[in-house]
C-alpha cells in the first residue's frame, strides 16, 4: 500500500471510494464535501492523502485548517472526511492514512488536530474529548460525544474556549 498526496486527477477515483464507503443517505453529502475541498485554496493549505493498492485509490482522508476567531496563537487542522473502500476495510488502510497525516502535520508545526467521529475508532490514535473541549465548532454538534482532539506537540490546551471557522466546504450545518 502506498500513501500519496491527493492530486486533482485522483478526484473521480476518490469519489468512487466515498460513494461506496458511506451509506446511500450519506454519500452524496460527503461527495459534495470532497468536491468542495478539492476546489478550495486556503492558507494554510488543505492537505489530502490517498492510499493506493495496485495503483488503485482505495482510501482517502482530508485535513483542512481551522481559523480561530481569537488570536490564541494556536494552529489547528480538522480531519474530515476519512473513507476506505469496503473491500479494503479492516486492513490497516485507515490507520495508515491517519498516522501519515499526523506525521505530516507535526512536521508542518501544527498544534492541534480535531476530528468529529466515532470515539471508539479515533480514540486508538490518541484523540480525546478533553483536547477538543476548548475548541468551539462553527455549528452545534448533533453528536457532541464525537468531538475529539489530539495535541501534536507540547503546547498546552487553551484554558479558555476558542471559537473557530472552517474552510468553506466544511462550513455547512448538515455536516455537524
Ligand atoms: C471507519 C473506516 C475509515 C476505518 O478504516 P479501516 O481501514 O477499515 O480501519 P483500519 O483497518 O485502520 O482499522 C480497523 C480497526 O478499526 C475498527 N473499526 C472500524 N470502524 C470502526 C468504528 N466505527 N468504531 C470502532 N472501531 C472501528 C475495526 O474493528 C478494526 O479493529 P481491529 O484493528 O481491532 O480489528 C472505514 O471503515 C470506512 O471508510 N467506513 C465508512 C466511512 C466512515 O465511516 N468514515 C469515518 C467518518 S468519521
Amino acid at each position: 500500500m502506498k500513501i500519496k498526496i491527493a492530486q486533482e486527477t485522483n478526484l473521480n477515483s476518490i469519489q468512487k471510494v466515498i460513494e461506496t464507503a458511506f451509506s446511500e443517505g450519506e454519500n452524496k453529502v460527503i461527495m459534495n464535501l470532497v468536491a468542495g475541498l478539492s476546489n478550495e485554496t486556503t492558507n494554510p493549505p488543505i492537505k489530502s492523502l490517498i492510499a493506493e493498492v495496485d495503483n488503485q485509490v482505495v482510501g482517502y482522508v482530508s485535513y483542512s485548517p481551522i481559523f480561530l476567531r481569537l488570536d490564541a496563537n494556536i494552529s489547528g487542522y480538522i480531519l474530515a472526511p476519512l473513507a476506505i473502500s469496503p473491500v479494503h476495510q479492516k486492513q490497516g488502510v485507515g490507520t495508515k492514512l491517519i498516522k501519515s497525516g499526523i506525521d505530516m502535520l507535526v512536521k508542518d508545526g501544527v498544534d492541534v488536530l480535531l476530528v468529529y467521529g466515532d470515539p471508539d475508532y479515533y480514540g486508538r490514535f490518541g484523540f480525546e474529548k478533553e483536547n477538543a473541549r476548548s475548541f468551539v465548532p462553527p455549528y452545534p454538534l448533533e453528536y457532541p460525544f464525537g468531538w475529539l482532539g489530539m495535541m501534536l506537540n507540547e503546547i498546552a490546551i487553551p484554558n479558555i474556549t476558542v471559537e473557530f471557522e472552517c474552510v468553506a466546504a466544511l462550513s455547512k450545518p448538515d455536516l455537524w
